[in-house]
């Protein structure tokens, strides 16, 4: 089979090359025409253009969020003939935006729980972890490769379950330590921030039970446990939590605040805690916290020069963001 992999980050090479390497499918990447001298080392085929009616069983996007809309476009003026459309991206909303650019095909969502970044110009994956995936359609039309990518792999039964499953592993300790610049080791041990992410969990797992949305596990992480949290008072969540964020990502800088240090001019906030607020208002549930995340974020990504009101003042964004928490 053929796959067509959009955007040559961090997702895109580790897929691309666990795709050919192990599962032996002829891969071909989409990058940007600056990339492809970088890319001229990997065994796949790396193009900034594609050809008009060229042939893939599977295209899989694997761009942000915020770069979706142009890329889906981008393939579909192509002409190509295809079989199946694949999203990546964490957060919410990318799903409806590709399924819609491309009616009639077959949709499926797919994640991973391995985190993985770009070090020394190669993908890095984490130590431990799988992948999921989701569709609303036949699940038997899904291509054999799945089986062969040899990761854990786990097929949820719906495309929002998976979405809010993986969302609940990037939701808390990420706009905060993008605002604060500092890392989710130095927000869960501090009182107050900690407190108002709490808050904010409990918003996020209050609009997805209200939406009816089940929670899911994913490989190496029990979801449905931790969303039993919520149950539990905060001192309980602040260890176990806590401890469980230390361990898994405490020293690495989250997804939006690598963004915000290279400068990108989007985030995908829109997409996590804008997620958040958009199940809240659809269900009536108020959401302070990830509001207050979302257009804080929104504020700085816009505009750089707000950054330094945030950057390592963690007593008063504390204040702030708490403060927000009594405006409903
Ligand atoms: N990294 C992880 O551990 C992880 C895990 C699970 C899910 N995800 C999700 O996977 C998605 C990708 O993440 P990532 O970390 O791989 O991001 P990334 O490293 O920024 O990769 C995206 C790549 O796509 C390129 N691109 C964007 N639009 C393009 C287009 N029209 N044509 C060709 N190339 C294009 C980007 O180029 P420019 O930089 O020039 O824009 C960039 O090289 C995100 O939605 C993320 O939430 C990531």
């Amino acid at each position: 089979m053929s796959v067509l992999i959009v955007g040559a980050g961090a997702i895109g090479q580790w897929l691309g090359a666990l795709l050919h390497e192990s599962a032996g499918e002829s891969v071909t990447l989409l990058a940007r025409p600056r990339q492809l001298p970088d890319l001229a080392h990997l065994p796949m085929r790396s193009v900034s253009q594609l050809e008009a009616e060229a042939r893939f069983d599977d295209v899989i996007f694997t761009v942000k969020a915020f770069q979706v809309e142009e890329a889906a476009l981008q393939v579909a003026e192509a002409g190509l003939h295809l079989k199946r459309i694949w999203g990546f991206q964490n957060g919410m909303g990318s799903d409806e935006v590709l399924a819609s650019r491309f009616p009639g095909l077959w949709f499926g969502a797919m994640t991973t729980t391995i985190p993985v970044y770009i070090e020394n110009g190669r993908p890095q994956p984490g130590p431990r972890g799988g992948l999921a995936w989701a569709t609303k359609h036949e699940r038997f039309l899904a291509p054999g490769w799945l089986l062969r990518l040899g990761l854990p792999m786990t097929a949820v039964g719906r495309v929002d379950s998976l979405k809010c499953s993986k969302l609940l592993l990037n939701v808390t300790c990420n706009s905060s330590c993008a605002l604060l610049d500092m890392l989710p080791v130095e927000v869960v041990h501090h009182g107050p921030m900690f407190s108002f992410e709490l808050a904010c969990l409990r918003e996020f797992l209050a609009v997805v039970k209200a939406n009816r949305i089940p929670f899911a596990d994913l490989p190496n992480y029990k979801v449905t446990q931790m969303a039993a949290l919520a149950y539990l008072p905060n001192i309980a969540i602040r260890s176990l939590l806590g401890s469980k964020i230390t361990k898994a990502r405490g020293q690495k800088p989250p997804s939006l605040l690598v963004d915000l240090r290279a400068g990108r001019p989007q985030s995908e906030v829109e997409v996590l805690n804008g997620a958040v607020v958009r199940l809240g208002e659809k269900s009536g549930i108020p959401t302070p916290g990830n509001r207050w995340l979302l257009e804080n974020m929104r504020a700085v990504v816009a505009d750089n020069s707000l950054w330094p009101r945030y950057r390592g003042q963690i007593d008063e964004v504390a204040r702030q963001a708490l403060q927000a928490l009594k405006t409903k």
